[in-house]
Parts: structure tokens; sequence; C-alpha cells
């Protein structure tokens, strides 16, 4: 056993260092940061279609829908059930057209039967874990439960390489008809064998031609199928950024995998315990988690399912979904007052994906994770050492969601410094606990001065962010900086310089608000869009200026006021409206800087 010290001393050190040791999350596709809709199961192919379709048709944002274990013939990984799922290839091309992914399930436990490729292979190339007699183990998971095909399943040795290897050949079939993301379940690995519910603890590994008994292999089994999920993709399509969606890991997983916290019940005690436990993941290194929206088992009712899809747009994956027997949970089925405030609490998570995403990518190169508890920000203030209730999206929103059955107000705990109601930008002193109201359909949320949140206009799934009009909303404060990352999204152009990297400064004094934006690095470049800066502000300015470097100089150009209701409509100007100044301009990537004359 070797231990490791982390000095630190900031909590953000620790976990930089604890990640230069463990690995980061890579970037991950920016369509997986969407609203993602899953249960068990979505079939038959009709079913899927007219969700894609119910979704678009009223204007609710998704990037992906998932298919549970139904999708396949027998339940048997790799397999397609041809009477559910006819043409996989066509409804796949559809769905993307619509700029709908389609994620599928993979368990670690292919059937026993003789025809059956993956166990035809497997069995000729010593694939499987075996008792320690050397016969293969055959145990029971779906199939020995469901409905047909009662056959055992045998289990692949992810310790060996030639194994993992062999798994991850097996996703060409699925990668070559255009499936996005692949969701690794059951690999703790599960298996209905009671009371353990997993692998006897005898059976043997190769572990590398070191042969060791499933006792020293268990806690490795899942996160050792995730990494020949992640590398079986990187040779199959070694351009694009694979998503890979596991329940079970161990430290280091973060490099493979997402992670969701398993099957939670739809209750309120749930609830509030999920959040602790994303919290904990990301502070271990995960920060690609989420949970299952609404609970997974139960049935939720409208207002927990709200207040948990409130909780879901702050996690950095964002799921719904439902077990076998529970009832539907699409965001149209509590009627349409709730339809309406879910989804503009979809809506909110696509206004704020570029802020996430420009998190994510902070994550993959810190490990800092994008939700994170307070004292992570304010170790020095031990009063938020407690706090897992509320917590941090990124450095500056702090999100204190609703929890308790009925309630309409709670109570939020400010660390020092000043702080704004996001929605009605009121002004808030920090280092004391306030009492704020919220109804079903608000959140509480707070923006620290000096916070840039880099948004969006709402769009339907992330393919129609490249040309969407970029959107600061500035929280000034006496001086505050903050660098944003963009690039495509998809590829691994980045790795190569295909990003697109800027500066945002402000400075505020009496007289005048600055913001100045450097030149950018990198050479990603989106498609030509309106910059819109949104700075808070308590007073109605007298000038707005844009200043450009001309030859060795700057010039100053002076921009029109608009009224509030021409903003929308013209390329350019300024107005001021209900505490915010708006600025448009073109967006542009040589340095330049906005002034805003109060005097
Ligand atoms: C167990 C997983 O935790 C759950 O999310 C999934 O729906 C079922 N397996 C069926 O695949």
């Amino acid at each position: 056993l070797d231990y490791y010290f982390i000095y630190g001393p900031h909590p953000k050190q620790v976990l930089e260092q604890y990640t230069a040791l463990t690995g980061r999350t890579p970037l991950p596709p920016i369509w997986s940061l969407g609203y993602h809709q899953c249960r068990w199961s979505y079939y038959p192919e009709s079913r899927v279609r007219l969700l894609a379709s119910i979704f678009r048709n009223k204007q609710i944002p998704i990037d992906a829908l998932w298919l549970d274990i139904h999708y396949q013939d027998q339940y048997k990984p790799f397999t397609w059930d041809a009477s559910r799922f006819p043409n996989p290839k066509a409804m796949i091309s559809d769905l993307k057209a619509q700029g709908i992914r389609t994620v599928c399930i993979i368990d670690p436990h292919p059937t026993v039967e003789k025809g059956y490729e993956p166990y035809d292979t497997g069995i000729r190339d010593d694939h499987f874990v075996k008792w320690p007699n050397g016969t293969v183990f055959e145990g029971p998971v779906w199939p020995s439960l469901a409905d047909r095909n009662p056959n055992l399943s045998v289990f692949p040795d992810f310790t060996r390489a030639a194994t993992r290897h062999w798994w991850g050949t097996l996703h060409k079939s699925l990668l070559d008809i255009g499936v996005a993301g692949i969701w690794n379940d059951m690999n703790e690995p599960s298996v209905f064998i009671h009371p353990t519910g997993t692998m006897p603890l005898e059976l043997i590994h190769d572990q590398e031609g070191h042969p060791t008994s499933h006792r020293e292999i268990h806690n490795v089994y899942g996160q050792l199928m995730t990494r020949s999920t992640f590398e079986g993709w990187q040779a199959l399509q070694p351009n694009e950024r694979p998503f890979i969606l596991t329940r079970s890991t161990f430290a280091g997983g973060q490099r493979y995998a997402a992670v969701w916290n398993g099957d939670s019940a739809a209750d309120w005690a749930t609830l509030r315990q999920s959040v602790s436990t994303l919290l904990g993941m990301g502070l271990s290194g995960f920060p690609f988690v989420g949970s299952d929206i609404g609970g997974f088992s139960k049935h939720p009712s409208a207002e927990l399912f709200t207040r948990w899809l409130q909780v879901g747009v702050f996690s950095p994956f964002m799921r719904v979904h439902a077990e076998f027997d529970a009832p539907e949970k699409e965001p149209w089925v509590y009627g349409h007052r709730y339809e309406s405030i879910l989804k503009h609490a979809i809506e909110l998570r696509y206004r704020l994906l570029p802020y996430l995403y420009d998190l994510m990518h902070r994550a993959s190169c810190t490990g800092e994770p994008p939700m994170r508890p307070l004292c992570f920000e304010f170790p020095q203030d031990e009063h938020t050492y407690s706090l897992d209730d509320q917590f941090l999206f990124g450095p500056d929103l702090l999100i204190a969601p609703i929890l308790w059955e009925g309630a309409h107000e709670r109570k939020v705990y400010l660390p020092s410094g000043i702080w704004y109601d996001f929605t009605t930008k009121r002004k808030f002193q920090g280092g004391k606990t306030i009492a704020v109201r919220a109804d079903i359909d608000e959140i509480p949320i707070f923006a620290r001065e000096g916070a840039f949140l880099l948004m969006q206009p709402v769009v339907q799934h992330t393919g129609e962010m490249s040309g969407t009009r970029q959107e600061i909303l500035i929280f000034p404060g006496a001086q505050s900086q903050r660098e944003f990352y963009e690039d495509d999204g998809a590829t691994l152009a980045y790795q190569k310089g295909g990003f697109l990297k800027r500066q945002f400064v402000q400075t505020r004094c009496e007289e005048e608000t600055r913001i100045s934006i450097s030149a950018a690095q990198g050479s990603y470049r989106p498609l030509e869009r309106p910059l819109v800066l949104r700075i808070v502000s308590d007073q109605k300015p007298r000038l707005v200026s844009m200043r450009l470097p001309l030859n060795e100089r700057e010039e100053e150009i002076f921009l029109p006021y608009l009224q509030p209701e021409e903003f929308e409509v013209y390329s350019r100007g300024w107005t001021y409206d209900e505490q915010v100044i708006s600025i448009k301009e073109d967006d542009r990537y040589g340095s330049f800087s906005f002034s805003v004359y109060y005097q």
C-alpha cells in the first residue's frame, strides 16, 4: 500500500496535485453537456422518434436520447432487437439531423450462447474470468431474470490487455452506425447472486500474467471496463472525443468516463444526499458527474421532479432517468405549468453552456470540478465547511437549491464580499446568512462581485451554438479578470491549437467601467457572431465607447444609444434597462475594449 501526502495547501492545489497523480477528465464533446433524456427503456423505434419530435415541437432543448437494455436482442451486449429497432442506423442518423445524439448501454456480461460473436470470440481467445480450476465463470444477470433467453452470462477479464483490446473492438458496430455515447452499467460487476450481488471472491483474474483473485480486482473492475471502452473508441475513431458514462469506477477513472451516482429513490432525502455525493465526487477528482434527475425508482411528485431538475441544471452531467416500472418522466408529463417551469430551467442550462464548457476545460487542465463546495473557494471561512445543501457552479455562481418538500424559502450563507441575486440583480453584503424566497419556478442563484459569465441565447441543441451571439454577463467589482475557452466542441483539433482563448478584464472607478478583451490565442474561430456585454450597474451611463488599436494608436468610437426595445433589432449600440447596461458589437479576435462613462 503506497501513501501519498499532498500538501496543497489550498484545496485547489490539493486537487490539482492529486489529479496530476491520478489523471484528469479529458475535454468532453460539448453535446454531452446538454440535456439528456433516458429511461429503462425507450422502445420501439417509433417511440424514440416520437420523443425527439415532441422535444423539438415543444422547443424544449435536448442533445441526447438514451437506449437502455431493451434495445438489445435478448439483452445481449452489441446486438439490436430487430423487431423493436429494425433500422438503427437510419434512426440514429435521423435523430442526429435533428441535433439529437443516441447513447447506448453496454453491460459487461455477454450471454452464454454459441453463435453469438462476443461469446464465441471471447471463449476462443480466453477473455473471460475463471474459477480457480480454470473453468469459465458463468453467472446470472439480466437474461436470467428476463422474459426471454434465460441463459447465464460470462464476464470479460479486463485485467488483461488483450481482453481490453478485444472488448474495445466490439464497439465498432455501434460507432459505425453513429452511436455517440456508451453507457457502461452493472460493472461492479453486478451478478445476481445472493447475498453479495457480485462475483465470487475466489474467481481468478489474469492481471497481466500475475493471476490474482477477485478480492484484489473487485474495486477496479468497473474502471478497467471504462478504460477498455475508452481506448477501444480512441482506436476506432482517433479524432473523436469519446463520451462514456459509468456506474462503477475507481480513483483515476475520471480519465475514461463520466459518472452518475447510481440508482436513487425519488424522495427528498435522496435528492439532498445526491448533492453532497456529487460534491464529494468532484473533490475526489471526478468533475463530470450527475444524478438520475427525478430519482430512478419510485414516483416523484411534480414538485420533487422540478426541484431535482433545478439541481440538474448545475450538475455537469444532466440526465433524466426512470426505472422500468416508474411513471413517465419527460418534462411535459406534469401538465402545462410544470412543463413551462421545466423548460425554462433547461433553457437556463443552455444559456450557461459556454460557461460550463469553459469550466470543463478548466477541469481537464487542473481537476477543478464545475460543481464545488463553498469551502473549495473559501477555505479560510470555517462556516463553509459543513455546507452541503448549497454549492458553487464554477468560481462565480452560488447555487442554493430548494431541497425540502413544500419549501418556498431557505437560508443561504454568503461568504464575505458582495453578492448579487442573479435574477433580480439585488446586491447583498456577504459574510452572513440570509433568508431567500423561491417559488417553484425559481432557483436561488447568486453571482459574486467581479463575476464574468460566458452565456448565449437559448439554443435547441449544442449544434446551434457556433455563430450564436456570445453574451458576457458581468457583475463589476473594483477589478477582476477571467479567461474563457472555446473550441469546435467535437474533435481533437484543440490539441493542435484549434481553440480560442481570451482574457476578459474589468476595472471600475467612480466615472468609468472598462472591459478589455485580449487578442485571441489559438486558431479556432466560431461563425461570425455578435458579442453582447451585459454589465450590471445601478447607474445609467452617459456614454459608451469601444477602443480598437489603429496603427500605433488607439481609436475610440462612441457607440449609439438605443432604446431598450431597439436593442434586439440593431446590430450595434448600447442600452440600459433593469439595472443592466447592454452593449452590442460584432465579435472580433484582436484586442479591443469598451468604456462605460457615468459622468
Ligand atoms: C441499473 C442502472 O443503475 C439503471 O440506471 C439502469 O436503468 C438499469 N440497470 C437497467 O439497465
